[in-house]
Formats: C-alpha cells, structure tokens, sequence
C-alpha cells in the first residue's frame, strides 16, 4: 500500500471515529459498569462505651435548636443537640479513646421519648483509625436496650450495613449525662 493508501485509510478510520463519537454524549454525568464481587465480606465486631455528657462546664452534647412547644413537651419534642462524645474502650471515662461519636440527635417522639441519631462514629485507634461508621435511625433512649441501624461507613468499613445495639450502662437523672455501652455488627469489604 502506498504512502497515499494509508494516509486515506487513517482519514476514513478517524471521519468513522469521529460519526460515532458524534452520536454519543461526550458530556455525559452518569455511567455505570456491572461490577462483578470479588472481595469476600468481612464481619466486624465492635465494643465500646459510649460518653454523653449534657451538664457542666465542658458538655460533649449542647442544645443546638428546640421549638416554642419543646419546653412544654414532656418528650422534648424538637429539641435537637450536636455532639462529640467520645468512645472508649471501657466504661470508665478515663479509659483509652478508641474514637468520637459525631453528628446530630434529635427528640423526635411525641408520645414516647425517641431520638433520631444521624451521627459519625469515627475510630481513632488500632487499625481502625481513620475508619468510620454511619449511624442513622431512631434510638428508643429510655429501653434497656436499643438497635440502631449502620448505614454506610468509610476506610475500612466502606460500605458497610449492620446494626449497632446500645445499653444504657449509666444513667444520671439529674443532669441528664449518660455512659452507654454498645455491640456493634457491620458487615463491610
Ligand atoms: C491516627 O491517625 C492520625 C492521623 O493519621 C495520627 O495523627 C494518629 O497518631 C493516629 N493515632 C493512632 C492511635 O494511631
Ligand atoms: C455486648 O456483648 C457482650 C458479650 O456478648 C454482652 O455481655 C453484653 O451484654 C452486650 N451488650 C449489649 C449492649 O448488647
């Protein structure tokens, strides 16, 4: 084939590219492949103490908003708190740090006292540093025992589902401060 031959090959073979690019959306903000499972799931099991602390001079968890009526409901109906409540390893407030529970939660019961939690538990120690899970549901706080749903996480946890099941381990009327311990089962890759 001669220098002419292939020049007009290249130019056909780039006018064709070129109709067919032309009939898809090079602008396209979407796309999806199929995504065959290679990466076995994994099942993790956590413990850890849960620290709420409303009253003093250095709360984990402070009123952020609340409505006309919230004073008057004898839920706190609308009243809503932003915290960082640590997570440790043991119940005792001075043992280790294994992470932050961060995010909102939310008087959101009228007739029964119930939170809704939308918060970041953020890990700190071990391997799981840097890892985090997402919890998102309600948190019936006055029953011995509660479930709350794991909705997504990060790092090591990323996509992970699951439950976290929390007890009430200390409770202080008065103030309103309170110690919680939790299991928490997140499925993850
Ligand atoms: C966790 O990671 C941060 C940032 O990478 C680092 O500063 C910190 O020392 C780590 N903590 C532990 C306990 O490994
Ligand atoms: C967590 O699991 C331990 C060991 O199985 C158990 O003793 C404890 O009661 C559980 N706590 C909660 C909050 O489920």
């Amino acid at each position: 084939m001669g220098k002419l031959g292939v020049v007009t090959l290249l130019l056909s073979f780039l006018i064709v590219t070129m109709a067919a690019l032309g009939g898809s959306q090079p602008e396209d903000w979407h796309k999806s492949v199929v995504r065959v499972e290679k990466e076995e799931e994994k099942v993790t099991e956590l413990h850890f103490y849960f620290h709420d602390t409303v009253s003093g001079k250095q709360p984990s968890a402070v009123r952020v908003a609340q409505a006309m009526e919230s004073e008057k409901s004898p839920t706190l109906f609308g009243v809503v708190m932003m915290a960082d409540d640590p997570l440790t390893e043991g119940p005792e407030p001075t043992s280790k740090v294994v992470g932050r529970a961060q995010g909102l939660y939310g008087s959101a019961g009228q007739e029964e006292f119930g939170l809704i939690m939308a918060m970041n538990y953020g890990f700190t120690d071990s391997i799981y540093n840097g890892s985090s899970l997402c919890i998102l549901g309600r948190n019936s706080a006055l029953h011995p025992i509660r479930e709350m749903p794991i909705v997504g996480g990060t790092g090591l946890f990323q996509r992970a589902r699951g439950i976290a099941v929390g007890q009430t381990y200390w409770f202080d009327e008065t103030t309103g401060d309170a110690i919680v311990e939790y299991n928490v089962t997140a499925f993850h890759y």
